[in-house]
């Protein structure tokens, strides 16, 4: 349809890179990109931190469960929800911020996620690939304490950004149907019957056979890694969510 469009359509998650460095101004085109994302009432309320330190690398890599390319991608970004800036905005003016509110914390969320997608896509656009590191939430505290995060702000999630070194197959996603809704909710399971095959079927592509499993099966799994740790860090980090 055009470029964008094919390029949005052709995402897959890159988890091995050249070892070939991203340049400074691809960098900054990439959070130039992110900053100009929408946000709620212009809050801005994230703030993203580059990973330099290679030590600090390996150490994100081992909280976030071992997950190597954390500390061997070219460029590794970290995206927090944050509202320690919007807290001081509001002091300067005497007034009390509202922080320990659901939605405060929801915008600075969203924000974050806003932002690191204009980052996925823009470093996409220059054929560059990313993965995101959610695993970063496996150990909250640390990673905080580890990068100096003030109250009112968590780590969301890292983002590994870098030459592509593989290309892995594209992976399906659930049938429009399934997600696209018009006027009233409606509950779809045929369709994910669907998608539960077309899981196997790229699983055992994408494993030589070697893993059977379907989308249902790994949303059962994972309801067993409910990290639960979750909301006391939130609540301990300021963002008062109870
Ligand atoms: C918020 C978020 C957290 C993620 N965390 C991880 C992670 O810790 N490790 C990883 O290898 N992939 C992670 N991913 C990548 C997803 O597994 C991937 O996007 C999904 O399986 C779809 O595959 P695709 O991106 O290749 O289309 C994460 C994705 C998102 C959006």
């Amino acid at each position: 349809m055009n470029e964008i469009i094919s390029l949005l359509q052709n995402h897959r998650s890159i988890r091995k890179f050249k070892d070939q460095p991203v340049s400074e101004s691809q960098l900054n085109a990439i959070v130039a990109a992110a900053q100009a994302a929408s946000t709620s009432s212009n809050m801005q309320a994230y703030s993203v931190v580059h990973v330099k330190d290679s030590s600090l690398r390996s150490q994100l890599a081992a909280l976030a469960g071992n997950q190597a390319y954390v500390s061997e991608s070219p460029v590794f970004l970290v995206w927090c929800a944050d509202l320690h800036r919007y807290e001081q905005a509001v002091r300067r003016h005497g007034d009390t911020p509202v922080t320990g509110n659901a939605e405060n914390f929801i915008i600075a969320t969203v924000d974050a996620a806003l932002a690191a997608q204009n980052a996925a896509v823009a470093a996409e656009s220059l054929g560059l690939g990313v993965v995101y590191i959610g695993g970063l939430r496996n150990k909250p505290a640390e990673v905080s304490e580890l990068l100096g995060l003030p109250q009112l702000v968590y780590p969301v999630f890292g983002m590994c950004i870098g030459m592509p070194d593989q290309e892995p197959l594209l992976r399906p996603r659930l049938p429009l149907e399934a997600v696209y809704h018009v006027n009233q909710y409606t509950d779809n399971q045929v369709a994910v019957d669907g998608y539960d095959e077309s899981i196997r079927d790229y699983m055992k592509e994408r494993t030589d056979g070697k893993v059977d499993t379907t989308w249902s099966k790994e949303m059962a799994a994972k309801a067993q890694r409910p990290r639960e740790h979750m909301k006391a860090f939130l609540n301990a980090q300021g963002f008062g969510i109870e």
